[in-house]
């Protein structure tokens, strides 16, 4: 199989990973809220990463056998550790790329997908695929988010162009920070029936200072990862920058709030 699997617009580095463990645990209630598979269940994660949406996932449904798959050798050695660490048995890892799935027909009872869709070149056709590999009758859940729907304040022109930065390079790499916002028509796109979308807001202001957290070790910390990129291929001048962060930062403090949705949807490979 194919190793060629850059550019990738968030890297994986020890930070990245860091950013993505706190995200999943931060977020749990929030995303996870509704999602449990039965006893003897086949699931297929697509596109673990370093595990931390797989501990969660293998914690809440004890009784399903996940398959959890990643394109990236480096991301799945981090989340075989880590479910090894936590005395995890029910996942089964494999490194895959979603595009060219390795199964077969009906493979599977049901499909997770979590902060995938937004790097693929053509989710509608990944999409398309894994909906062969699920049995008739199966589900499937995605979790997106979409940068535009960060509200700010104080609002700041240059927090904007900050997050617009990792929106335009996200681009440029083939994927789509903005998705969030086409799940319904992806999924029916790609033939799913009975689909439903439920928006998963996190809202933060200084009354709820474990979200406050959240917003500068997830969101800030994402933004923040993609500077070098920004400055060299000259999207935004340095001074925009810094004060862009600090315009970001700004919103967490006593005075400020901070809000951005998330988009769960589920949606059924009909009999
Ligand atoms: C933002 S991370 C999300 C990881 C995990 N779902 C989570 O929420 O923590 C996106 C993951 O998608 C993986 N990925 C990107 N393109 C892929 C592909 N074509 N096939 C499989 N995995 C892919 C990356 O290697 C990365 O681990």
């Amino acid at each position: 199989m194919s190793t060629n699997y850059e550019p990738y617009v968030h890297g994986r580095s020890d930070r990245e990973a860091e950013r993505l463990n706190c995200q999943a645990s931060k977020l749990a209630e929030l995303l996870h809220q509704g999602t449990r598979y039965p006893q003897g269940s086949r699931v297929l994660e697509a596109a673990c990463g370093v595990g931390a949406q797989t501990s969660i996932l293998a914690r809440n449904s004890p009784g399903a056998e996940f398959v959890s798959i990643d394109i990236s050798p480096e991301s799945l050695i981090r989340a075989k550790l880590r479910v090894s660490e936590e005395g995890i048995t029910n996942v089964t890892f494999r490194q895959a790329d979603v595009c060219h799935l390795p199964f077969g027909p009906e493979t599977f009872d049901h499909i997770f997908v979590c902060f995938l869709l937004e790097h693929l070149p053509d989710p509608l056709h990944s999409l398309k695929g894994m909906k062969e590999i699920l049995r008739p009758g199966g589900t499937i859940t995605i979790i997106e988010g979409d940068h535009g729907s960060a509200l700010l304040f104080p609002d700041s022109r240059e927090a904007h162009k900050v997050i617009d930065c990792l929106v335009h390079l996200q681009r440029e790499m083939g994927g789509n920070a903005l998705i969030g916002r086409e799940l319904w028509h992806l999924m029916t796109g790609a033939g799913f029936a009975k689909v439903a979308v439920s928006p998963r807001i996190v809202y933060a202001d200084r009354s709820r200072p474990e979200f406050v957290e959240g917003v500068k070790n997830i969101f800030i910390a994402m933004v923040e990862g993609v500077r070098e990129l920004a400055i060299d291929r000259r999207l935004v001048d340095n001074e925009t920058w810094e004060k862009g962060i600090r315009d970001l930062y700004r919103t967490t403090e006593q005075d400020g709030t901070f809000c951005y949705t998330f988009f769960k949807a589920v949606g059924t490979r009909d009999l």
